[in-house]
């Protein structure tokens, strides 16, 4: 056991998204990872379910990407890309542009998800004040959608919760409807058939509103944060629309459903619908290194680039945007999802994965299952008067039985690494259908 392994004093780190008085009660400590696996501090063993939070794509501890870091930061640590460039950057962007979705080849680097939230707000909102739009301000996102936590994400999100602890919000903001009905789409398998006309929606908020005052709708192709809520057959495309026949810009979350999950490089390519922007992070590094970005069309690009006087161009940016370890993660990870075939190994397992997470149905407090990709979401019944309280213990119990699972509200979410075969699918599913009938005793 190293040092790193035994953390003599838990007062220090305020922890993130987490009970810190019951975590610091009794911890649950992981202290290193191999392909799909993670090691606790006593090295007992834990399958990883959830790519650590969607993000280890390529299963943990990856040679070839740890090697890149290395040799990166051995030659060149830092350098500034204000007015400066270095070229692992520039090369991290083109690898990018050739995995990303036709018409978006422009990449805006940040370091997380948050920021490439908040960053694609800020272009689109730039891009309509270029073209003498400037009264675009508004920005419309969903109910239940999560962009992060910066207070562009925050306001378009619609995640109760995680605006109502700070009261203030964005201006100019509104939200379609979420587009979840379990009387309608319960137990869908991939796109629910029920739900495409909630899209129409959107046609109302612009006839409230005035086309010409709305700048950007920003929707995730796959709520996950929410509990996995895959959208109705046809509903991207209806939104597509709407917002081409009115000047709006249409921004996919593609944080969790990019880099292979879907089966597909993003999920604008499953789903057969492409945005004018594209926040991505996570699965960009295999998580190796925090890395965020955003992809413009080249419309967007130049609309702000070129339509701006000698200078600065874009007002806006991060110390770390396009860092060379992160860069060098970056390709490293871009390589081997391709090498690898991360999408199509993520594509070739997915009916034995909408299989194994269905076969929960009928279990005890079961009330719905949803899946797409290498996603699930199991929804359970919560204890009446203690929400959340079943899925905190279910969590508990699949921790102790060696699964990381992950739970937001009552709702089981699972996204394992891409590399993940069938014994692991078994594994999880019979790990989790314990649980689930033990806390229904
Ligand atoms: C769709 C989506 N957007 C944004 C984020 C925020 O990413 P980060 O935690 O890297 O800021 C997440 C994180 O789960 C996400 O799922």
């Amino acid at each position: 056991m190293n040092e790193i392994s035994r953390p003599n004093n838990l007062d220090a780190f305020w922890m993130p998204f987490s009970a810190n008085r019951s975590f610091k009660a009794s911890p649950r400590l992981l202290a290193r990872a191999e392909g799909m696996f993670y090691y606790t501090n006593d090295n007992r063993e834990v399958l990883d379910g959830t790519a650590g939070l969607w993000c280890v794509n390529a299963g943990h501890g990856r040679r070839e990407i740890v090697e890149a870091i290395q040799k990166q930061a051995a030659v060149l640590d830092f350098a500034p890309t204000f007015q400066m460039g270095h070229p692992i950057a520039f090369q991290a962007a083109a690898r990018l542009a050739e995995i990303l979705p036709a018409g978006l080849d422009r990449v805006f680097f940040t370091n997380s998800g948050s920021e490439s939230a908040d960053t694609a707000l800020k272009i689109a909102l730039a891009y309509h004040r270029a073209r003498g739009e400037g009264q675009r301000v508004r920005l419309i996102g969903r109910e239940r959608g999560y962009h992060g936590v910066g207070f562009g994400g925050m306001s378009v999100g619609g995640i109760g919760p995680n605006r109502k602890q700070f009261g203030a919000t964005l201006p100019y903001v509104d939200h379609l409807p979420h587009t979840h009905a379990p009387e309608h789409n319960a137990f869908s398998k991939g796109e629910p058939a029920w739900g495409a006309h909630l899209a129409d929606v959107l046609e109302s908020l612009v006839a409230l509103h005035g086309a010409d005052t709305v700048a950007a709708v920003m929707v995730e192709p796959v709520a996950g944060s929410t509990g996995v809520l895959v959208p109705p057959a046809g509903y991207l495309k209806r939104l597509r629309e709407i917002c081409t026949k009115h000047g709006i810009l249409l921004i996919f979350d593609e944080v969790i459903t990019g880099f292979g999950r879907m089966g597909t490089n993003f999920g604008a390519e499953r789903l057969g619908v492409v945005p004018d922007l594209m926040t991505m992070a996570k699965g960009l590094t295999n998580a190796a290194v925090p890395m965020g970005a955003v992809a413009a069309s080249e419309a967007i690009y130049s609309a702000i680039v070129d339509g701006s006087p000698a200078g600065i161009e874009l007002f806006h940016g991060y110390t770390y945007s396009g860092h060379p370890l992160a860069s060098a993660a970056a390709i490293a990870s871009m390589d081997l999802q391709r090498a690898e075939d991360l999408p199509g190994r993520a594509r070739a397992m997915e009916p034995y994965w909408e299989d194994a997470v269905h076969s929960l149905r009928g279990l005890p407090n079961v009330v719905d299952i949803r899946n797409a990709g290498l996603i699930a979401g199991i929804e359970l019944q919560p204890r009446a008067g203690k929400p959340t309280d079943r899925t905190v213990r279910v969590f508990q119990r699949c921790f102790d039985a060696g699964l990381l699972i992950r739970t937001t509200g009552d709702i089981v979410a699972l996204s394992p690494p891409l590399i993940i075969e069938t014994p692991h699918v078994d594994r999880i599913v019979k790990t989790l259908g314990d649980a689930i009938r033990a806390e229904a005793a």
